[in-house]
């Protein structure tokens, strides 16, 4: 962290020709479980990962917003009242959305004050580990604290979405913003998607002896293209066919029904969410319960109905949770919006080694791209760094 904050410091200074005023931070996320069940206003459960984007900022006189980042040598700069989601483009539009997203939820009459805004990363960029949400709360956070804005957490949240949504034009789900936001060390956030109720659960892995291998498939994905806007479009689809609000309404006992107004694949699609929505409650329960070891079935069901019902997984992720299971791991499944990015391992401190090496074999068998394996810690939110 201390590493990260200096050199932020040091590439802003050289970049604008003056210091920063303070530097924000925001984490990165993996999803325990419940996928693509946010837009469908349902339940997830994330946590933070220390892995953090930082965002150093100085504000400006002349109501200028200038960007740079450590992804490019671009600074792009800008009127601040002249941003809006259709004049940002490129990365800068997470860090400019943000800026436009959050004036929309601010109370009137205050001071907007332009800014310089350097920001440096460890979150790896197209891993599904949300570099953007990261980028989105630290981001948010700084400009809250400029503005005096004193928005609550959960608003910063929809401020990230809003970016993400209407600058970016991902049609994502509240999810990553919520976790990145509200994260707390060794606990995952207990997300109701429709009421934005969110409860801070232990997840104990530290005790339990167990860690969280994350296994970067190397395959890049993106939401604003593709696979994930037809998916959400298939279960907008299905909650009408059924006669629902959102799929968040339906239940398992209701796929009886389901399976006779559906044609088959917006089945499959709605069966994915309306099982996975009970296996996150499932899964909360079963932490509280029994604690962590006992939550690997949940995991690796979720994994299948992804792979079977949702159609999200690509090969090399199911590689990776079929080599993790078979080598000791705890459960296992992709994480995040799918087409590629990550999947997490929970396995036994003692297991990591054999079961880092045995997907490395198997990917090198397979023909596959060697992945990118390293461990997370679940870990506190967003925050003014010291
Ligand atoms: C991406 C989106 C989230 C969520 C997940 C799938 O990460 O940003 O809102 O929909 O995919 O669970």
């Amino acid at each position: 962290m201390s590493d990260l904050r200096s050199h932020t410091l040091s590439e802003f200074a050289e970049r604008f020709g003056h210091s920063a005023m303070s530097v924000w931070s925001g984490p990165g996320r993996v999803n325990l479980i419940g996928e693509h069940t946010d837009y469908n206003e349902g339940f997830v459960f994330p946590f933070a990962i220390d892995r953090r984007t930082l965002a150093a900022l100085r504000p400006r006189k002349d109501g200028i917003a200038r960007v740079a980042s450590s992804f490019t040598d671009e600074v792009v700069e800008i009127p601040l009242h002249d941003i809006t989601p259709d004049t940002v483009s490129g990365w800068s539009a997470y860090p400019l959305g943000v800026a436009w997203a959050l004036r929309q939820f601010a109370p009137h009459g205050l001071d907007y004050s332009g800014f310089d805004i350097f920001i440096h990363s460890d979150v790896p960029v197209g891993a599904g580990l949300s570099s953007s949400a990261a980028i989105e709360s630290a981001t948010a956070l700084a400009l809250d604290d400029l503005w005096e804005s004193d928005l609550d957490r959960r608003t910063l949240a929809r401020v990230g979405q809003l970016a993400e949504n209407s600058a970016v034009g991902a049609p994502t789900g509240i999810m990553d913003q919520s976790a990145s936001l509200l994260g707390e060390a060794d606990s995952g956030v207990f997300l109701d998607c429709r009421s934005l109720k969110a409860e801070v659960i232990p997840l104990g892995f530290e005790a339990a002896d167990l860690e969280l291998v994350v296994i970067d498939t190397r395959v890049e994905h993106a939401h604003a293209t593709g696979g994930y806007a037809a998916r959400r479009a298939s279960c907008e689809a299905g909650a009408k066919a059924m006669g629902v609000r959102s799929l968040r309404d339906l239940h398992v006992a209701d796929l009886d029904r389901a399976v006779e107004i559906l044609d088959d694949e917006t089945f499959r699609r709605v069966r994915h969410i309306v099982t996975e929505n009970q296996r996150v409650l499932d899964t909360v329960r079963t932490l509280r319960e029994e604690g962590p070891l006992a939550i690997g079935e949940l995991l690796v069901a979720s994994h299948e109905s992804m792979r079977d019902d949702f159609e999200i997984s690509v090969p090399e992720l199911d590689l990776a949770v079929e080599a993790a299971m078979a080598n000791g791991s705890i459960g296992a499944r992709m994480t995040g919006g799918g087409f590629g990015g990550s999947a997490i391992a929970l396995t036994r401190t003692g297991d990591v080694d054999s079961v880092t090496t045995a997907i490395r074999l198997a990917f090198n068998d397979a023909g596959f791209r060697e992945p990118s394996i390293f461990t997370v810690v679940p870990s506190e939110g967003a925050r003014r760094a010291e």
